[in-house]
């Protein structure tokens, strides 16, 4: 039994296609000039180790739904159409630990009664989103769905903690898909998913979940903050995402070289160049954000993605490649052309 799947959306000619994309980052910016006057940092070390200048933090009682609201209005506006009939949200940060946060945002959205649940899988809920939308899409389950990825880590940062502090922001990213065909621009034609609870502890969130409960404890403030073991993660995320991009791009039938864009999750720019040089792809084609949103977590694939299509670095037709790799540990591959949208 293999350890991962992979959808075959070419079993079906009703393909989930991208009718619309949006992004949203919240208005307060956080340079790293402004890290480093309470923490044991510097501009320089946060962009030569990672690529960051400056991430987008929430103001005190604006929540994940929040950002995820506007960005799914953004999606819906730019793909024209004002509803869906099924909405995932990717988060690592709902707003409560229950009930889910999709439902509370379909329905602030205009779509009060339509189906909307959450998707865990972190840096990777994302891809996992998009294929729990475009599998209902294949099956006849839903016409269009409205997939949001949101997060807002700086709610789980250990205000002591360079490291983490140092890579993540908060942002939200949405696509709307619609039933189309494989062979049109826009067609999210394979997607790859994998996982390894083995890894579990190296990105983790260690209390105030149904294991400390089980025992008779209650979180303190330190059980809360999200721990993450960097250099392992590091290694891990390069290899998965290259394997996993190997792996779809075998399933399109598609050569590296025929990929136009790869859209990675936005970790880290050494690991991205570090994955597109094992997949033997040109770093320049990249599309890369992080300098200026940092690492989003379910939302940096889809906000990437709404900037590339802002400021053209995506074209109409672009056969795209994306990647992630996230707690769990999950990651995933998917291949799709770019559609012709308006620029938002
Ligand atoms: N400023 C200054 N120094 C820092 C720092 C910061 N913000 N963060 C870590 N350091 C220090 C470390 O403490 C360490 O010091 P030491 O040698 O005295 O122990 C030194 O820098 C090197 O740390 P190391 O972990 O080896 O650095 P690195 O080159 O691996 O970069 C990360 C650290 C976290 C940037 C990198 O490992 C990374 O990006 N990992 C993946 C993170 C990620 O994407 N997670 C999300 C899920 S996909």
């Amino acid at each position: 039994m293999s350890d991962d799947i992979s959808s075959g959306l070419s079993a079906t000619t009703r393909t989930a296609v991208i009718a619309g994309v949006g992004g949203y980052v919240p208005p307060r910016v956080v340079t790293n000039d402004e890290l480093a006057r309470r923490l044991d940092t510097s501009d320089a070390w946060i962009r030569t180790r990672t690529g960051i200048a400056q991430r987008h933090v929430i103001d005190p009682g604006t929540t994940t739904g929040d950002l995820a609201v506007e960005a799914g209005l953004r999606a819906l506006k730019n793909s024209g159409a004002d509803g869906a009939d099924l909405v995932v949200l990717a988060t690592t940060t709902p707003d409560r630990p229950c009930p889910a946060t999709a439902p509370a945002v379909a329905t602030r959205i205009g779509l009060p009664h339509v189906a909307a649940f959450d998707v865990a899988a972190v840096c990777s809920g994302f891809l996992y989103a998009l294929q729990t939308g475009a599998a209902a899409i294949g099956a006849g389950f839903a016409e269009r769905v409205l997939v949001i990825g949101a997060e807002t880590f700086s709610t789980l940062l250990d205000p002591a903690d360079r490291t983490t502090a140092a890579i993540f922001g908060d942002g939200a990213g949405a696509v709307v898909l619609r039933a189309g065909e494989r062979d049109e621009p826009g067609a999210v034609r394979d997607i790859h998913l994998g996982s390894d609870g083995g890894m579990a502890d190296l990105i983790t969130v260690p209390g105030g979940g149904a294991e400390q409960r089980s025992r008779g404890g209650f979180p303190g403030p330190e059980d809360l903050y999200f721990r993450m073991e960097g250099k392992s993660v590091f290694f891990a995320a390069v290899r998965r995402m290259a394997e996993s991009s190997l792996t779809v791009l075998d399933r399109t039938g598609w050569q590296v070289a025929d990929v136009d864009r790869i859209v990675a999750h936005q970790a880290n720019t050494r690991i991205i160049h570090a994955v597109a040089e094992q997949l033997g792809l040109p770093p320049e084609r990249a599309v890369l954000n992080i300098e200026r949103v940092g690492n989003t977590s379910a939302a940096s694939i889809p906000l990437a993605l709404a900037g590339g299509m802002a400021d053209g670095a995506l074209k109409a037709g672009d056969r795209v490649l994306l990647t992630a790799f996230g707690g769990g540990a999950t990651w995933g591959a998917a291949t799709l052309t770019w559609p012709d949208l308006p620029r938002a």
